[in-house]
């Protein structure tokens, strides 16, 4: 055990809405350039504060401790981007066929914000919420992963001393989730829900929504394909796959979940893939050398070995050297002779398991990436421009990584379609789901 939090339930949710309300009243007037300030101030402290945050997430997630401070500049890197942001948001005037009438659209914040984050990235799943939310005008609750509530309140700190104010961004942890957020889900007074997990609690919370008509995001589950065709650069396109797979340990919403490679290629490529998996340090969390850490869970790590362990009695072949592992670990893997009817082809594994999937045509590797319901990432790898221009618009995703196996930066949109989920976090699109549009049609002689 590393700290002990508050368990929240019904009346401490109940309070938090209170706040948010009263939180939002007031911060709804101040100026966007006074709101950009607070976002900068928080930025700072959060770059001070870079080891004690890494070093409480590596600690409560298993995060190795060299991700966790990339970690810590991904996530206050939110901030930064939405602190210029916050002065950009305008409306519109429009032109008007009565010339005693004058036509404006207002961008307005939509109210306070429920925002429910994962475990997987404790730092940045909050600022790429709560940065737009704020800039925008908006209060935010945020309800963290139970696996990961002592960042998240951390960040609440570092808010505070930043002069933020506390009602504006509060954090409620709790053992049992469901008791506060069904208690905030059922507020009127929120007037948006902000989600990052699994697709079945997505689906209810978005069911649950329209009782109040709440605005929603949801990022949910990925079942990413990488793509290798012919033509690649196959060194290059080895260390793209390590990127994708393996960061977090293979825990991340768009990392690689299937690589399909094309047949011409296929012994070098896993050739290749296997040397550099099998040279990947697994160790304990806190020390420098590790990049593979433990996973979160005895249950996250059931589900990824269940996966190796489908496959291989389904006939797959496990290409790098076993490694003897206990606890929360799974020995990063790289299996060959994947088929279609083995769970990891159907399910997110969430751990570090490459599984390789052999096909012929761009046509065949186009219809295998987008047999599935979900959408989130989807990456390939070419050194035909035609090709990556094809098949990126052929793949039916909300990101796409072209040659390049972390997309992610806070200027960009992120989210999936289908089951993965609607709305976006990041860049200009991500402040625009904190918005309300108003039209306001002003006769001048009234
Ligand atoms: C996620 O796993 O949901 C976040 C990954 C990212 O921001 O790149």
């Amino acid at each position: 055990m590393i700290a002990e939090v508050a368990d929240c339930g019904v009346a401490q949710a109940k309070l938090a809405a209170d706040n948010a309300q009263r939180g939002f009243e007031a911060w709804r007037k101040t100026t966007a350039f006074e709101r950009s300030a607070l976002l900068k101030a928080w930025h700072q402290a959060m770059m001070e504060a870079k080891e004690v945050l890494a070093v409480t997430m590596s600690r409560e997630m298993g995060k190795p401790i060299r991700e966790a401070r990339g970690e810590v500049d991904y996530a206050a890197s939110f901030l930064e981007w939405y602190a210029e942001q916050a002065k950009r948001v305008d409306g519109d005037i429009l032109p008007s066929q009565h010339p005693d009438k004058r036509l404006a659209v207002l961008r307005q914040p939509v109210g306070p914000v429920l925002a429910i984050t994962p475990w997987n990235f404790p730092a940045a799943m909050i600022t790429r919420k709560v940065a737009p939310g704020l800039a925008a005008g908006c209060s935010v609750i945020v309800k963290p992963a139970e696996q990961a509530p002592v960042t998240a309140l951390l960040l609440a700190q570092l808010w505070q001393q930043a002069g933020g104010p506390a009602e504006v961004f509060q954090v409620i942890t709790a053992e049992r989730p469901a008791a506060v957020s069904d208690v905030l889900m059922e507020d009127r007074r929120i007037r948006k829900v902000t989600f990052t997990g699994s697709t079945p609690v997505g689906k209810h919370l978005y069911a649950k929504s329209a009782a109040t008509m709440k605005r929603m995001s949801l990022e949910l589950g990925g079942h990413a394909p990488f793509l290798v065709f012919d033509d690649a650069d196959i060194e290059a396109a080895v260390a793209e796959v390590m990127a994708s797979k393996f960061r977090n340990g293979g825990q991340t919403c768009v990392c690689a979940n299937r690589i399909y490679v094309q047949r011409g290629i296929l012994d070098a490529f896993s050739e290749r893939l296997t040397a550099a998996v099998d040279e990947l340090r697994v160790g304990q969390p806190d020390d420098e050398t590790t990049q593979i850490g433990p996973l979160v869970s005895q249950a996250g790590r059931n589900k990824a070995q269940s996966h190796i362990d489908d496959a291989l009695a389904k006939g797959a072949r496990r290409l790098t050297a076993e490694r003897e592992v206990d606890g929360f670990f799974v020995a990063p893997t790289v299996l060959a002779d994947v088929t279609n009817d083995m769970q990891i082809m159907q399910e997110e594994t969430f751990g570090p398991v490459a599984p390789l999937i052999a096909f012929d045509s761009e046509e065949e590797a186009v219809a295998a990436a987008n047999a599935t319901p979900f959408g989130l990432a989807a990456y390939l790898w070419t050194r035909n421009l035609g090709r990556a221009a094809r098949v990126s618009e052929a793949l039916d995703y909300g990101i796409v990584g072209v040659n390049d196996g972390a997309p992610s930066v806070p200027q960009a949109p992120f989210g999936g379609v289908k089951d993965s989920g609607l709305g976006r976090e990041g860049g200009r699109y991500g402040i625009d789901e904190y918005l309300d549009t108003k039209f306001v049609s002003t006769r001048l002689d009234g």
